[in-house]
């Protein structure tokens, strides 16, 4: 029978569980290929330790922006080569995938989901909401007439979503995530101390300083950028205050959107969300403060579940699928193709 895996296509990471053995590949989405040729040269962690030094034959691509999928062709080669690395793509081996896609995406967004992971050589391919798999994943029973909130802050997209029955009945995302906080931090630091820093440099920052809110000090960290005057290299010192700083717009936009899908939720099931919680998933939640400046802008508290680890949480939910007997998830499945 065809391996069964589940696939979560992130921004930042692509994370694969195969059925009956647990998450076997997380790694970034990033490929690098020969400009010519377009044979790949390398995927995930090398792809990204790449990205902004290659030379003129190579490319190193993030080929999903904001949730979606901008280059097709470059996206079923990466996945491609995540499928050789497992040893799934002989012809006996072609998997079966069961995909997950935001929320809100448009039809040809999705279509393009489920042709790069066909084109990568899966034997069929079946979609699933984002925001029903993290519920999955992160313990709660979806199929209940209890409504509960999910927040998924992740590289690309935010997403907020309140389910209810199986089925998602209020949902507002967002293109303003991971990568624009890192955005965030380079515009900052270009307007207010006049150097450049590359984007995975400003990543750095917010992963080790990074704050959400005021009274966490997490220190300070020396980064290398350009001086927009000399032109040339030089090392600043940079704090959390900072990072914070050059974060607090982005992330205002972020809970305003959570706010907002609270106050078009349905009265009861409010009362439900009150009650329990709201939960958040993505590597967004990693950031130290952000439950707590989500709870001050809202009244209800955040949960951040510690197994699976918020990153994971997408992914095992399609493995959790995946793995009932009985098809117990099939009706989550909103398309079943080829
Ligand atoms: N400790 C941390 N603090 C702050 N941000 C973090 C932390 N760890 C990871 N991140 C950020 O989380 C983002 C990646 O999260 P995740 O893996 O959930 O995204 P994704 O699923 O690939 O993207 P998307 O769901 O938007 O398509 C990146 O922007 C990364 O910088
Ligand atoms: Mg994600």
């Amino acid at each position: 029978m065809a391996k069964q895996i589940g696939i979560d296509l992130g921004t930042s990471t692509t994370l694969i569980f195969v059925k009956d053995k647990g998450i076997v590949l997380r790694a970034p989405s990033v490929v690098s290929i020969d400009r010519v040729t377009h044979e790949v040269i390398a995927s995930g962690k090398t792809a990204k330790r790449m990205l902004g030094k290659t030379p003129g034959n190579i490319l190193a691509l993030r080929p999903l922006k904001d949730g979606v999928i901008t280059d097709l062709e470059v996206t079923s080669l990466m996945i491609h080569d995540f499928f050789e690395r497992l040893d799934m793509t002989s012809v006996f081996n072609r998997p079966s995938a069961l995909v997950c896609i935001p929320y809100g995406v448009t039809e040809v967004e999705r279509r393009a989901v489920e042709d790069a992971v066909f084109e990568a050589g899966a034997k069929n391919v079946g979609l699933i909401d984002e925001p029903i798999a993290a519920a999955v994943g992160a313990g709660i029973q979806v199929s209940k007439a209890r409504g509960a909130m999910l927040v998924d802050l992740g590289g690309g997209v935010s997403e907020a979503a309140v389910i209810s029955l199986g089925g998602v009945v209020q949902s507002n995302s967002l293109r303003t995530a991971g990568d624009e906080l890192d955005l965030a931090i380079v515009n900052h630091l270009k307007a207010t101390r006049n150097i450049l820093i590359g984007e995975i440099t400003a990543e750095m920052l917010k992963l080790r300083i990074g704050t959400a809110i005021d009274g966490i000090d997490r220190g300070s960290m020396e980064v290398c950028g350009r001086d927009l005057d000399t032109g040339l290299a030089i090392t600043i010192e940079v704090t959390t205050e900072e990072v914070r700083e050059a974060m607090r717009e982005p992330l205002s936009e972020i809970i305003s959107m959570v706010k907002m899908t609270l106050e078009e939720t349905p009265p009861e099931l409010s009362a439900d969300i009150f009650d329990f919680g709201i939960v958040m998933v993505g590597g967004g939640s990693l950031l130290p403060g952000i439950d707590q400046a989500i709870h001050e802008r809202t009244g209800i508290r955040v949960i951040i579940p510690q197994k699976p680890k918020p990153r994971d949480c997408v992914c095992v939910g399609l493995g959790r699928m995946l793995q009932s007997t009985g098809g117990d998830f099939s009706e989550f499945v909103r398309y079943k193709v080829k």
